[in-house]
C-alpha cells in the first residue's frame, strides 16, 4: 500500500501558541494510543532543535509518534518505554519505507534508571501526585545526564483537576528540569482538542473552567558551566 509520508502542508510553528485541530494523519500516524500527541509535536521540535544525523531519546516513547517523525526527517533515535505492547507497537509503526538512512531503535525499559521494587511496576501514569514528581525528577536527572551540551530536551504535560482544584502539575515538572541544571528556553501553551473526556466535564455542574491545554517545556543544557 501507498502512504503519504510527509503531511499535506506545514509550516514551522513561530509562536508559543501551538494549536493543531486535525492532528496529523500522514506516514504510519494515527490517533489510536491514548495519551499519544499530534506528530506536529515532535516534527516542530525535531525540525528547530536538532539537525540531521542528530540522535533523539525519548524515554516515554509510547506508540512512536517521535521515532516515526525522526525517521521521516532524517534523525538517528532511541525511544523507550516500559510496556513492553507499546515497543512492539512503535516497532509497527516504523515499518515502512522511505529514502532517509536513520538508525532507530525502540527498547523496553524505565527512563527512571532506578530499580523499582518488585511490586511498584514504575509506570508514571499509575503514581499519586507526589511519587509522579518524584519519578519525574529523576527522569529530569537522567535526560541532563545522557544530553550533551548545547542541546534541547523537550516535555509535555498537562494539569489535573482535584476536587475542583487545579494541580499544577505542569509547574511542578518544570520546576523538576530546572532544579537540575536545565536552562528555560521556552513555555509553549498547547491548546487540547479532542479530549475523550471533554463531553464528560461539558455536563458537570461546578463553578470551574475545563482544562484545554497543556504545556511544552523546552529546555537548553547550557554549552558550558556558568559559575555564580
Ligand atoms: C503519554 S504516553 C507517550 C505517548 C507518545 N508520545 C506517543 O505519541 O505515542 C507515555 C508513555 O510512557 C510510558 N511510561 C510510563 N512510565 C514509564 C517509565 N517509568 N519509563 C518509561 N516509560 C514509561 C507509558 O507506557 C506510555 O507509553
Amino acid at each position: 500500500m501507498l502512504i503519504v509520508l510527509q503531511p499535506r502542508s506545514f509550516s514551522p510553528e513561530q509562536t508559543t501558541i501551538w494549536s493543531f485541530p486535525n492532528r496529523g494523519k500522514w506516514a504510519t500516524h494515527s490517533g489510536e494510543y491514548r495519551g499519544n500527541w499530534s506528530p506536529y509535536v515532535p516534527r516542530n521540535l525535531i525540525l528547530r532543535y536538532s539537525k540531521p544525523g542528530d540522535w533523539i531519546l525519548d524515554q516515554f516513547s509510547g506508540s512512536g509518534t517521535t521515532l516515526v517523525e525522526a525517521k521521516l526527517l532524517n534523525r538517528n533515535a532511541v525511544g523507550v518505554d516500559i510496556n513492553l505492547q507499546s515497543v512492539s507497537l512503535s516497532e509497527a509503526n516504523l515499518k515502512f519505507e522511505c529514502e532517509t538512512q536513520s538508525k532507530i531503535f525502540v527498547r523496553k525499559g524505565d527512563a527512571n534508571i532506578i530499580q523499582y521494587s518488585s511490586n511498584i511496576d514504575g509506570d508514571i501514569s499509575l503514581m499519586d501526585e507526589q511519587d509522579f514528581i518524584d519519578a519525574m525528577q529523576k527522569a529530569a536527572s537522567e535526560s541532563y545526564r545522557v544530553l550533551k551540551r548545547g542541546k534541547y530536551c523537550a516535555v509535555m504535560i498537562g494539569d489535573k483537576r482535584l476536587h475542583g482544584n487545579v494541580v499544577p502539575l505542569g509547574f511542578q515538572l518544570m520546576q523538576c528540569f530546572l532544579n537540575i541544571g536545565f536552562k528555560s528556553k521556552e513555555i509553549i501553551i498547547k491548546e487540547q482538542h479532542n479530549c475523550k473526556s471533554t463531553d464528560k466535564w461539558l455536563n458537570v455542574d461546578g463553578n470551574f473552567l475545563m482544562l484545554a491545554h497543556e504545556y511544552i517545556f523546552v529546555f537548553y543544557k547550557e554549552s558550558c558551566f556558568h559559575r555564580a
